[in-house]
């Protein structure tokens, strides 16, 4: 290990994973930095959400290991907040009920400025007391922001948490996690099938295989923040998108080239 995984905030090592007979993941290893964005694009079943299960520690690799500041996680951390695609609120709790759930089941005093500093950053006051079902999916996901943030985690996982809004509270809600991040610099582990999204968003891609999942690719995304619409329209986002399309796409064009024969 370099000197680099040392500092690793996560450190994917050499992780596997097999469901029976079949293999999920495959000897994946790469680093998170503290206070980056790391994206994690692949094509569909190649193995992301059964990694991120694993840095959440909600379930246990067969092979490898991952690290959270040096050390093995075994199981659940305090320090890990999860957000998934669906927000997962439960129906007959109102908004701020929801968001204090987990306080209740850890039997902690939540910090109730910080919250309510997070319901204005994401613009959800004076929606406190209205249940999920009167909330717009953007709201419901954005209720699920604050609740994984309330607790003040050094790393957030992200399982395609906006894949299934539309493309402009996509992108607002893109436009959010930058600010967010701006603010607290929390690490971020991202998932998303949008190279677009992992651009906009990330300090580093990391492109993984068809299952089973291994790297294929890490790219390093050189620009600044706050990403304005010219930088991501710009010749060097674009050459981004086109070689992580290609490592993706590639792999595609050689399984049709084989079965034509
Ligand atoms: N609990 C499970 N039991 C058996 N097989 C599983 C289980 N969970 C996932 N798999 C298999 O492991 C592989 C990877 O699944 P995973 O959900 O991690 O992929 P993914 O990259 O997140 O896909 P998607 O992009 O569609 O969300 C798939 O072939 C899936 O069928
Ligand atoms: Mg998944």
């Amino acid at each position: 290990m370099g000197e680099y995984a040392a500092q690793a905030k996560l450190a994917v090592r050499n992780a596997g994973m097999r469901y029976g007979d079949r293999v999920a993941l495959e000897n994946c290893s790469f680093d998170v930095a503290p206070n980056t964005i790391v994206s994690i694009v692949g094509p569909s079943g190649c193995g992301k959400t059964t990694l991120l299960w694993a840095m959440s520690g909600l379930h246990n690799l067969t092979d490898g290991q991952i690290l959270l500041d040096g050390k093995p996680i075994t199981g659940p951390h305090p320090d890990i907040g999860l957000v998934f695609q669906d927000a997962n609120l439960l129906p007959w709790r109102n908004l701020m009920d929801n968001i204090l759930f987990p306080f209740e089941i850890k039997g902690q005093t939540p910090d109730r400025d910080w919250i309510e500093h997070l319901m204005e950053r994401v613009q959800l006051t004076g929606f406190e007391r209205n249940f999920p079902r009167e909330l717009s999916g953007g709201m419901q996901q954005r209720a699920a922001i604050v609740r994984a943030l309330s607790l003040r985690p050094s790393v957030l996982l992200m399982d395609e948490p906006f894949g299934a809004l539309d493309a402009f509270t996509r992108d607002e809600m893109n436009k959010l996690v930058e600010e967010i991040w701006m603010e607290t610099h929390t690490t971020i582990v991202f998932i998303t099938h949008s190279i677009e999204e992992a651009l906009f968003l990330s300090d580093r891609v990391v492109v993984l295989s068809p299952r089973p999942g291994r790297v294929q690719s890490e790219y390093e995304i050189p620009f600044e923040r706050p990403r304005t619409m010219e930088i991501m329209a710009g010749k060097e986002a674009y050459d981004l998108t086109y070689r992580i399309k290609g490592d993706i796409y590639g792999h595609q064009a050689k399984k049709l080239a084989e079965a034509k024969g």
